[in-house]
């Protein structure tokens, strides 16, 4: 299975990676749906991670934010980010609000859920800016506007950053491979990228610790760890993009 996967790699000329939570898992970063642990078994999206719940409870919502910033932070890129940064001739696009891609060293990642490691005006006056990890701000106003300021993460029944997505879809539509690594699939419209790029020709390799939504799509599914199976599927000399 890897050598058909390897093969796949080797013979696409353009090749997009489309990660979810199961991508920085190893690094510690909690997914949102494996039981037990998964965030959303153990927590309210519609509380923690909606416009209506920062409405209701600014202050737990930031608070919330708060400590998975930290979380963040601490959290090193584990193999499978530098594998993926390592190859300058992929593209990566993810669902991970956190920087592990980046900081690996992969350059234009395209964020399609945004980024926790930035702060935006929640009013949208284009206030944004940068928090530090380590010492995360607690519930603040904009200092433009005076609005208050929130993750610049996309929330439930939100629209995704517009520019991303319409780069993401080019992508997954232009190429011949697309490696799917660590989403349930189950997020519209992020998920639907796999669909898109199934019909548009091109392999979809899927690397996933169980069985996903996207199974049925796959060309080639290799169960593993990320950790474990991306660097023995990408240790392939770069191709300039
Ligand atoms: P999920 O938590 O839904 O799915 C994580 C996937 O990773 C599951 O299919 C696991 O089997 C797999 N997995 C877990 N550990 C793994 C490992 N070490 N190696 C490989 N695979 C592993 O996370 P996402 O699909 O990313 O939205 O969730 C999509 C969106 O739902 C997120 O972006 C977030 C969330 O609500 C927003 O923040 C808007």
């Amino acid at each position: 299975m890897i050598d058909a996967a390897r093969r796949m790699l080797a013979d696409g000329r353009r090749v997009v990676s489309f990660s979810g939570a199961g991508l920085s898992a190893e690094s510690g970063v909690g997914t949102f749906r494996d039981a037990p642990d998964g965030m959303w078994a153990n927590y309210d999206p519609a509380r923690l991670a909606s416009p209506e719940g920062f409405a209701a409870d600014p202050k737990l919502v930031i608070d919330w934010y708060a400590a998975r910033r930290r979380t963040v932070g601490d959290a090193q890129p584990n193999p499978a980010h530098l594998a993926l940064a390592g190859r300058g001739d992929i593209l990566h696009v993810t669902q991970n609000v956190d920087d592990l891609l980046t900081r690996a060293g992969a350059d234009g990642v395209i964020s399609l859920h945004g980024s926790i490691d930035f702060d935006r005006c929640h009013a949208g006056c284009g206030h944004e800016e940068r928090v530090d990890m380590t010492d995360p701000p607690g519930l603040r106003d904009c200092p433009a506007c005076g609005a208050p300021l929130r993750p610049a993460v996309v929330w439930f029944g939100e629209p995704l950053p517009s520019s991303d997505w319409l780069d993401a879809e080019q992508a997954c539509r232009d190429c011949d491979v697309l490696l799917v690594i660590g989403t349930s699939a189950v997020v519209y419209p992020a998920a639907g990228l796999i669909g898109l790029a199934k019909s548009a020709g091109a392999g979809i390799i899927i690397v996933n610790t169980h069985q996903s939504d996207a199974s049925g799509l796959a060309d080639v599914e290799l169960l593993g760890k990320a950790s474990e199976v991306v660097p023995a599927l990408l240790d392939e000399p770069a191709r300039p993009r």
